[in-house]
């Protein structure tokens, strides 16, 4: 179910000197958040355009909801009145198409929540005639270019009918939540074994709960999630592109972040899309090249560029190292995170298929694009070889928080599931 809240730092819950008045709302509705347990599923937030100054919560219920309403306020540590409520009906979609392996519809609900101020932490609380079914949840908004920000990546949570998982993803997401709340998350992919079960996708939302109902989700869509791109219907349906594409990107502060997908076959029929999504991507990062405001480059894309794990010698791993590389080195891109291969793996800055800089953690203008594999979310480890464009490699469940400034410096903190410091690496511009 999505309110517990084990193990999560009271930041995140009550952040602020505000925690008292909260604490006290909260605790009017914590009997009716009880007694509806199981009835709010799949709660997370997402960025449609964080330069909107919205955020949108997206939810399913068993059972139509009678006059839901999402209430959101912004708290402050330097205000011990919170300012005033807005209140935000949700858009209804009509019941769910019914999956596999549920025996009932589920009903969606999105609720934008428009107006926030940049750079500052809100709150929301779901609430139907009978009260509050979701108490209340902490999120940051949008900050403005130049501000600094942390993203949160990781990925690859899959689980296998051998390897029964919640309890790995349970403790990585309480792990996560005794850091600070990230502005942003980026999965970098095969999040469910079976992209077509709605059990597995209700199970991956529960286990990581408190990381998605508080960070704005951006989903990197995996070979699991793909199968064949048979169910990427369902995929979609959770997660709609901004612009209803395969890929995009949007602008975050500082940051140029581009999702691709690189489950579109490369060698195969339909080979056209893959040429498509290549010229969409030099026109993305022409635009962005253009805008003075856009520091950093980042790209996710599920399958590695580089990687030296057993999918690396497979057709299609094959295809994303020959083709990808040349169009990031073309277009300036700082970072590539990814996932597939079970572990963390990082790159020197690369060029051309060479280390542009040997440096063990701080990297000066390195004029070489990093290549990051985060996929230590759940799914059973596996092993990477040796390579001399190896930086850092570690065969553990992890997760990577990525500060974007002050100034024109990013570092990437990996720290592993019991909360030991995998690296930290510095790019300066
Ligand atoms: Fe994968
Ligand atoms: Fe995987």
């Amino acid at each position: 179910m999505n309110t517990h809240a084990r193990g999560i730092s009271s930041r995140w819950l009550f952040p602020g000197i505000l925690a008292p008045v909260v604490l006290a709302v909260a605790a009017g509705v914590f009997l009716r958040a009880t007694a509806n347990s199981g009835a709010v599923r799949n709660l997370h937030l997402v960025f449609h355009d964080p330069r909107a100054r919205a955020v949108t919560v997206v939810w399913n219920t068993p059972h139509r909801l009678e006059r839901p309403v999402v209430r959101y306020h912004q708290v402050s540590g330097d205000d011990s009145a919170p300012c005033a409520h807005a209140a935000v009906a949700p858009e209804i979609e009509q019941p769910a198409v019914a999956l596999r392996d549920t025996g009932s519809r589920d009903w969606r609900y999105r609720a934008t929540l428009a107006g926030l101020e940049p750079g500052a932490r809100y709150c929301y609380r779901i609430a139907d005639s009978g009260g509050a079914i979701v108490d209340y949840r902490a999120f940051r908004s949008a900050v403005r270019p130049g501000e600094p920000f942390t993203v949160l990546a990781f990925g690859d949570s899959r689980q296998s009918k051998r390897h029964r998982n919640s309890p790995i993803r349970r403790s990585l997401a309480d792990a996560i939540g005794r850091e600070d709340l990230p502005h942003l998350t980026i999965f970098t992919g095969d999040m469910v074994d079976d992209g077509s079960s709605y059990r597995q996708w209700v199970q991956w939302f529960a286990d990581f709960s408190p990381v998605f109902e508080r960070s704005p989700l951006v989903p990197v869509y995996g070979n699991h999630e793909a199968k064949e791109n048979k169910h990427e219907v369902v995929y979609y349906r959770f997660f709609p592109s901004p612009g209803g594409g395969r890929w995009f990107s949007l602008d975050y502060g500082n940051l140029h972040l581009v999702v691709l997908n690189t489950e579109v076959p490369y060698s195969a029929s339909p080979w056209s899309m893959w040429q498509e999504q290549a010229r969409w991507f030099a026109q993305d990062m022409e635009r962005a090249a253009a805008r003075p405001d856009i520091l950093w480059r980042v790209v996710a894309c599920h399958k590695p560029p580089y990687s030296t794990g057993h999918h690396a010698v497979e057709k299609d791993s094959r295809d994303v190292q020959r083709h990808l590389p040349p169009l990031f080195d073309a277009h300036g891109v700082d970072l590539v995170l990814s996932a597939h291969d079970h572990y963390y793996q990082r790159s020197y800055p690369l060029r051309n298929g060479r280390v542009t800089d040997r440096s063990a953690s701080v990297y000066r203008n390195p004029r070489g694009v990093m290549y990051l594999v985060t996929a230590g979310a759940g799914a059973p480890l596996t092993h990477g070889a040796p390579a001399e464009w190896v930086a850092k490699y570690r065969e553990a469940y992890h997760y990577c928080l990525i500060a974007f400034g002050p100034g024109r410096e990013l570092v990437i903190t990996a720290t592993d599931i019991n909360g030991d410091l995998i690296e930290r690496v510095r790019i300066v511009k």
